[in-house]
């Protein structure tokens, strides 16, 4: 071969590669499925765990090729601190906060903060199913966030370090771990306790290492997060609730293609309901596990017990009414009927 074929070769060789590296993108981005992150801060055999698992498994059954969930559980992408940023930035495209974590944004739900506001979980499944509560969904629409469903996790207990933990006398003095809620930070004043705001992934080593003193949570997350390890008694106070709106972001959400967006909207309805059935069991079942484990002491409390509880964290409505909104507190009242 002579030089000058040889250089035409390689020129023409040279012009294939480009052509074929120019068409390539549009090839592959028009079969690349669209990438969904789903990032949470639980364990994976927890309620919300569960849920972020069913909706990759219905989402690509409905749209297969079409879209790939990828689910980050328990810190492992972003904790509290970053997710939510994360989610405006598009860096995921799902998050689940308990509702606790929501304040930056709107002062709206802390309605379900309000300590002994629902008697149970299905009064809270009741209120989120009203206008009221459906148009909560979308109250953070103008911060970029929009909701897609609530998921239920259950009602909190509260544990300490304590041998003695009945009367809220006990917690006087005590430090407790908070999620970031200035409800939840107005409670523990209300019983004289010291609150710290601190990023779930952080208080088990809290705990443990008595930089806290106690901590307020769901049986299937003390379970999971082997809190009931060091802790000495766990008061079954059911004095308030954790629960999450699954979030996205809402540019985001609105320029996906409606077949897209319907897929996974169906896969979310469905992803709800089952993770919403299993709560309640998966609760009672976390429970059962760590009186088993017969490391920490559960406290029953009899009716004085939850009467005192009670009036010790009423001040905290009173306080937070303004922010909140009568109405609103009423149409969640309601709900207990
Ligand atoms: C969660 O259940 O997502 C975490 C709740 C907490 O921060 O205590």
């Amino acid at each position: 071969m002579t030089q000058a074929t040889r250089t035409r070769r390689h020129v023409l060789f040279a012009a294939g590669a480009v052509a074929t590296a120019l068409a390539m993108p549009f090839t592959a981005s028009a079969q690349a499925p669209i990438v969904v992150k789903f990032s949470h801060v639980v364990a994976e055999n927890t309620p919300k765990g569960q849920g972020a698992l069913k909706f990759k498994e219905l989402a690509e059954k409905k749209l297969p090729g079409k879209v790939q969930v990828q689910v980050f559980p328990s810190s492992q992408l972003f904790g509290d601190a970053k997710e939510m940023e994360a989610l405006l930035l598009g860096d995921v495209q799902l998050i689940a906060p308990s509702l606790s974590k929501f304040d930056r944004y709107t002062k709206k739900l802390q309605v379900f903060d309000l300590p002994f506001l629902f008697d149970d979980i299905d009064a809270v499944d009741r209120f989120q199913a009203t206008k009221t509560g459906q148009e909560l969904l979308t109250s953070m629409k103008s911060r970029g966030l929009v909701g897609l469903a609530y998921w239920h996790n259950g009602m909190k207990q509260l544990s300490t370090n304590k041998d003695k933990l009945q009367r809220p006398d006990d917690v006087k003095g005590l430090k407790f771990r908070i999620q970031a809620s200035d409800v939840l930070e107005a409670q523990f004043r209300a019983l004289g306790a010291n609150p710290q705001k601190m990023a779930f992934s952080e208080v088990y080593q809290a705990l443990q290492t008595g930089v806290v003193d106690g901590q307020e949570n769901t049986w299937s997350n003390i379970f999971s997060q082997k809190f009931f390890e060091v802790q000495k008694t766990i008061a079954e106070t059911n004095h308030g609730l954790i629960e999450y709106m699954v979030v996205t972001n809402a540019k985001w959400w609105d320029g996906l293609p409606a077949d897209i967006r319907q897929g996974l909207s169906e896969a979310m309805k469905e992803a709800t309901a089952y993770a919403n059935k299993l709560a309640l069991d998966l609760n009672e079942a976390d429970k059962k596990k760590i009186m088993d484990a017969g490391k920490a002491k559960i406290q029953k409390l009899g009716k004085e017990d939850t009467a005192a509880w009670r009036k010790s964290m009423e001040p905290v409505w009173k306080k937070f009414e303004g922010d909140i909104g009568r109405d609103l507190i009423d149409a969640a009242l309601k709900a207990n009927s």
